[in-house]
């Protein structure tokens, strides 16, 4: 080496290092206040390349809003920009943000799942869809699950399954209540859509194939053999071969279908006689994950919150009670009896707030929006946070009980958006308040339950019972009419 003295050189070298890394650090920590961005609202970008991924996806017990949320709500305030698999985020936990997102879905926000979802459950289900094509199906499947059947044929539905089920648990003591939900939302659904009845051989093999294709939702999209995503496509294809076979057999019969003209493959045949099977199989899958998954997590949550509030629990049976003629033993729930059942339906809409069913909803800007001053650049993702508004202690009181009186004396909250928002609001909100209900007044009429084992509900991010919430049942001297 010439010209370069030795000493010098031996401590350029480590000095020039520690200049690299301060100023990258610099930069970094800039970078991670939101210097460089500063019109988004304000936020901790978290570590490089994952940014928060890990800490957003922690889990944690769905009656609250895990560490992470609480540290940047403490910090940031409502709304809060973080990044997540690379790219910039905002979380929002705002009332009036999350109902404006809703109020402009499809203008300004679209849905945003993640794309392995479209390969398990369609390209043809609602949340995938926009313009006319969804107003078309969206229009089908509100045309099907409306408020006449509902009132009528779903209502005497859901009462005769009901009993059939509390019955066949008088042979038992100890039941794994996630299973036992799961089959009997299964069987509701699977007749109601596909028209198969329990006793078919093929129900119990189409519910593991739908169960196997809700663990790959959640899954890493990995297609190497036997991960649960490459389960839950081979799911995907089992559920739309029978799909195919049950609508072609429709087509071919369309005078002489035993039974099965109610279904919503023959509704789907009848109002779009061009429908392609493609589009059957979409709109069959999309709606049994619909009507099975969150309603049968909602009836365990209940189950779970009630068990450890004996209060409710009492006045919820009295309510029920005073509906129930016991001198006539057939006499059965009207519609006017399930809308007065008012206690019951303040246990719904508390279980729906504690239990944080579907915590957040995903959408994306589809141009800059500005909102109190922040801009949200086109094609940021949003996770419009449900769990953390319901939680929220300026909107609910003591929000970490379970303390269904308050809906009686609050009537309705602007926090509580356990059916989402908008255009995309839930279709089937009606249906699934009445399942609920009518499982309940069967439920609290036959048994008293407790957990055998310690279980909570826990986001994974979906709500689960991590043990399968496993009780001791209890059968109650007076039997249901
Ligand atoms: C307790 C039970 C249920 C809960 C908590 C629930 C919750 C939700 C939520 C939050 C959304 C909005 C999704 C979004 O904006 O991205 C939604 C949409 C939807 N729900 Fe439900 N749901 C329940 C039961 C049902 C049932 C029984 C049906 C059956 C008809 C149903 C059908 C749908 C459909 C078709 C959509 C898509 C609507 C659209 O994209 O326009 N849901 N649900």
């Amino acid at each position: 080496m010439t010209g370069a003295d030795p000493i010098v050189l031996s401590l350029s070298v480590p000095l020039a290092t520690v200049i690299a890394i301060l100023v990258v650090s610099i930069f970094w920590i800039y970078g991670r206040k939101n210097g460089a961005d500063s019109k988004l609202p304000p936020g901790d970008k978290g570590w490089p390349i994952v940014g928060s991924t890990f800490s957003l996806f922690k889990p944690h017990p769905a009656t609250s809003i895990g560490d992470f949320l609480h540290l940047q709500h403490s910090r940031y305030g409502k709304i809060f920009s973080t990044r997540y698999l690379g790219k910039t985020l905002v979380v929002s936990a705002d009332p009036e943000f999350n109902r404006f997102v809703f109020q402009n879905e499809m203008r300004l926000f679209q849905n945003n799942l993640p794309p392995h979802c479209k390969k398990i459950l369609g390209e043809g289900i609602l949340p995938f869809m926009a313009g006319e094509t969804y107003r078309n199906m969206k229009s089908l499947v509100l045309g099907f699950f409306n408020s006449w059947q509902i009132q009528t044929r779903f209502l005497a539905e859901v009462e005769e399954a009901a009993n059939r089920v509390m019955n066949s648990w008088r042979q038992k003591s100890l039941i794994l209540a996630n299973e036992e939900l799961n089959k009997f939302f299964f069987n509701l659904a699977v007749e109601r859509i596909i028209g198969m009845t329990p006793d078919d051989p093929e129900v119990e093999e189409l519910r593991k194939a739908f169960n196997a294709a809700n663990a790959g939702l959640y899954s890493v999209p990995l297609s190497l053999p036997f991960t649960p995503f490459s389960k839950a496509l081979k799911a995907r294809d089992f559920i739309c071969s029978i799909v195919k076979r049950e609508a072609e057999d429709r087509k071919l019969k369309s005078d002489k279908i035993n039974g099965k003209e109610n279904d919503l493959i023959w509704y789907c045949l009848k109002n779009n006689p061009s429908i392609s099977m493609k589009r059957i199989c979409d709109a069959v899958i999309g709606s049994i994950f619909a009507v099975l998954f969150n309603t049968q997590i909602c009836v365990g949550l209940a189950m779970y919150f009630l068990g450890q509030c004996p209060e409710s629990l009492q006045q919820l049976r009295e309510e029920i009670k005073q509906k129930i003629n016991y001198t006539d033993t057939t006499a059965k729930l009207t519609w006017d009896d399930y809308k007065n059942m008012e206690f019951c339906q303040s246990v719904i809409n508390e279980t729906l707030r504690f239990g944080n069913i579907i915590p957040v909803l995903w959408r994306k800007t589809l141009s800059d929006v500005y909102f109190k001053g922040y801009t949200i650049p086109q094609g940021t993702a949003i996770m419009t946070h449900i769990a953390a508004m319901h939680l929220d202690p300026s909107a609910f009181e003591n929000p970490n009980n379970f303390y269904p009186w308050r809906w009686l004396a609050m009537g309705k909250s602007n926090n509580w958006m356990p059916f989402g928002g908008g255009v995309r609001h839930c279709c089937g909100s009606e249906i699934a308040r009445m399942e609920i209900a009518v499982f309940l007044r069967y439920l609290v009429l036959n048994y008293d339950w407790e957990l055998v084992e310690h279980d909570h509900p826990v986001a994974l991010p979906s709500v689960t019972f991590p043990k399968g919430l496993p009780i001791r049942i209890h059968p109650l001297e007076e039997k249901t009419p």
